[in-house]
Order: C-alpha cells, then sequence, then structure tokens
C-alpha cells in the first residue's frame, strides 16, 4: 500500500475507531483467571477493560471507567479484594458482577442501581476468552465453530498457560499484519522455522498427503473454513483456518529439531499428524496449535508506527513445567521467530518511510493473504470514511 497508509496519524485514527474497534480482541484464557475475583486488564487504544471471574464463575467484561467521575478502576491484572473491585480515586466498590456496592460519603437516596459497571461483550471459546469494545457486536459464531473445529481437536479448552510475554514493534500494525499472514520471509527470515515447517519446503503437497493420512490414522478430523477478509459474511467477525504440514516424517512439533516438547494434547494423546493447524479470529488475532503446544498471537496497535505483539504458549492442563516441559524449550522457536518478524517489519517500516517508497508487486500465490489483507483493508477503511 502507499507509504501514507503506515505514516500518516490521520489515517492511524480511522484505523482504531473506524475499521479495527469494532472486531474481537482475544484477552488471555481462562487459565489466567481460575479463582473467583481473579481478573486481567486489557487496554486497547483509549480505551480498557476488566475481565473478571464473577461468583458464579461465570467471566465478565466490563469498561474500566468508574461511574463516579471516569477514573480507571484497574491498572494491571490481580484479585478482586474481598469480592470488590474498588475505585483507587474515592473508593467506590463494584461487586464482580460490575453493580456498584459501596459509595463512600453518599446519600442513602443514591440510586446504586444505575451506576454499575458498563458491560461489555465476552465469549468464551475453547478456553479462550475473547472481548469487544462495540456497542452492536459482530457475530461471533462463525469464529466460534471454527475454533471449536480446530483448537478442539486439541482440547485448548483444557489446556493451560505456561508462559506468555509481549513484544514491541516500531512499526505501523498493518506493516506486522502483512508480514504475519505470508510466509514468503519464511525460508530468508525464518531459517529455524524452515527447518522443522513444510510451507517453504517445495514438496508441501506430498508432506500435506502424508499428514492427512496420520491424522485420519488417529481418527482426528479437522474441518477447515475461509471466512476472512473478502469471503467474510456482512455483521459476522472474520474467520479462518487452515493446515500446514511441518517438513517431514519425524517432525513432530516446532521445536529445534522437531521432536515432541510436551505432553500430547486432545484427539492427539495416541500420537503426532507431523502437521500444524492455524485458526483466525477478526485480522489480530491467531491461533498455532501442535500435538504438544499452542501458541497465541494478539497485536494490539499502540500507535501509528508502534504495534504491540502479545505471545501465549498453552500445554495440556496438567502438564508441569519441569517435570513435562522445558520452558526454555518451549518458548525458543516462537521467541527466535517473532524476534525476527520484529527486527524484519522495523526495517520494512524505516524503508516505507522512504521518499523513494513504492508498492510493489505480490509474488502470488504465496502473498496472497497479505494481498487478500489489502483488499479487505482498504474497504473497510473506505466504508468507515463513508460512514
Ligand atoms: Fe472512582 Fe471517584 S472516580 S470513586
Ligand atoms: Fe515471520
Amino acid at each position: 500500500m502507499p507509504a501514507a497508509f503506515y505514516l500518516s496519524p490521520e489515517i492511524y485514527d480511522l484505523d482504531i475507531n473506524g475499521v479495527l474497534m469494532k472486531h474481537w480482541q482475544c484477552v488471555t484464557h481462562v487459565s489466567a483467571i481460575p479463582e473467583v475475583g481473579d481478573y486481567v486488564v486489557f487496554n486497547y487504544d483509549r480505551e480498557s477493560a476488566i475481565i473478571v471471574r464473577d461468583k458464579d464463575g461465570e467471566i465478565r467484561g466490563f469498561a474500566n471507567v468508574c461511574r463516579h467521575r471516569g477514573s480507571r478502576i484497574c491498572e494491571s491484572s490481580g484479585k478482586a479484594e474481598g469480592g470488590m473491585l474498588i475505585c483507587p480515586y474515592h473508593a467506590w466498590a463494584y461487586s464482580t458482577d460490575g453493580s456498584l456496592a459501596h459509595a463512600r460519603m453518599m446519600p442513602r437516596t443514591l440510586d446504586k442501581s444505575t451506576l454499575g459497571l458498563k458491560p461489555l461483550a465476552v465469549k468464551v471459546v475453547q478456553g479462550l476468552i475473547f472481548l469487544s469494545f462495540a456497542d452492536e457486536p459482530l457475530s461471533f459464531d462463525d469464529c466460534e465453530a471454527n475454533l471449536n473445529a480446530t483448537l478442539g481437536a486439541y482440547d485448548w479448552a483444557g489446556a493451560k498457560i505456561a508462559f506468555q510475554s509481549t513484544i514491541s514493534f516500531s512499526a505501523n500494525w498493518k506493516l506486522a499484519l502483512e508480514n504475519q499472514v505470508e510466509c514468503y520471509h519464511c525460508g530468508p527470515s525464518h531459517p529455524e522455522f524452515s527447518v522443522v515447517h513444510g510451507q517453504s519446503s517445495g514438496s508441501e503437497k506430498k508432506l500435506a498427503q502424508m499428514m492427512n493420512a496420520k491424522a485420519e490414522a488417529l481418527g482426528v478430523d479437522i474441518t477447515i473454513t475461509d471466512q476472512w477478509a473478502e469471503k467474510a459474511r456482512p455483521g459476522y467477525e472474520l474467520s479462518f483456518s487452515d493446515r500446514f504440514p511441518m517438513s517431514g516424517e519425524n517432525v513432530c512439533t516446532a521445536s529445534r529439531d522437531g521432536a515432541p516438547l510436551a505432553p500430547r494434547m486432545g484427539k492427539f494423546a495416541a500420537g503426532y499428524d507431523n502437521g500444524q493447524t492455524v485458526a483466525y479470529v477478526g485480522v489480530m488475532n491467531h491461533f498455532l496449535c501442535y500435538g504438544d503446544y499452542g501458541a497465541a498471537f494478539r497485536y494490539t496497535p499502540k500507535s501509528v508506527n508502534e504495534t504491540e505483539l502479545a505471545v501465549m504458549w498453552l500445554v495440556r492442563g496438567d502438564a508441569v513445567e519441569g517435570k513435562d516441559y522445558d520452558l526454555d524449550e518451549l518458548t525458543w522457536m516462537w521467541k527466535v521467530t517473532a524476534g525476527a518478524d520484529k527486527r524484519i517489519v522495523q526495517e520494512n517500516q524505516i524503508g516505507v518511510s522512504s521518499r523513494f517508497y513504492t508498492p510493489g508487486p505480490y509474488a502470488l500465490p504465496i502473498e496472497q493473504k497479505t494481498a487478500r489483507l489489502s483488499d479487505w483493508y482498504l474497504s473497510a477503511l473506505s466504508k468507515a470514511i463513508s460512514a
């Protein structure tokens, strides 16, 4: 795309408020807030949400904005003291169902029932917690079906977070995403990834046949769907999934040498299919499934030239660190690969800032998803402008 789409603060503002804010975001996994009163805070541009486990065990989302004078209530993750979320400014106290429980020194006649926290839409699918800041959220039905068909085979609902980290890219969110959806760069930029993944091997077709035969023998039938970019139904969240083979018969997972890293998950209890499943929700969230671990990725724009990537590693719920898996080995591949992505995307940002930059042709079909992403974005932006 022309440089202005990566550099202009005005377009960035339209991106956030006209294009991105209505989409669902994956906040975390349920294992991050296992107990009643546990909460996490998710910040998105000017908005902030509290996602809390309520007394009945349900997970609820609220705008992190006090109904007194508007202070942010929770700064980061924590536990509701005595079951209350307490505003640090004047100590109004909210229950974990969002209702206002106590308002210090206010008259007894105060109608507290009108002063609860504003609720936000939350969906929990396969253990992942999704949140929307929209007044009328996009339908999550396609995503729910897709995640159940893909992540469900690996039982992400019964998984737990082994590790999570965030990486800051000094680049516009579109450059981060354009890079993330194609594997044209995998060969030159990700040697560690390319050793064990079949995407850039040239013999992907043969490897895919092997993957499918192994999956069938295991009784694993993963349905993939494509409701993404131009194929998304109007009013529905974008949803996409795909399957890719690993690079060889003995390559079980994304590790240094393809050897297993953690206890096998879900339907893969009996063995590996030497494949990988990927699912997308919206444009900013994608989920990679291997037979023994998962990796969830979320991009969050921070400014016109800063984007945060949050990565969450998931293992089977009963796996024990140090006994069943080594954390350094488990996280090695995607730390190395995400670090390389940071470097190439930042160099890309510097390049498109030059007056000599003009957009070049895509390599098709391998950059097809980047082309689709650009087409989808430009059409979403023009709709936002004319709305
Ligand atoms: Fe929260 Fe006053 S702003 S109690
Ligand atoms: Fe990459």
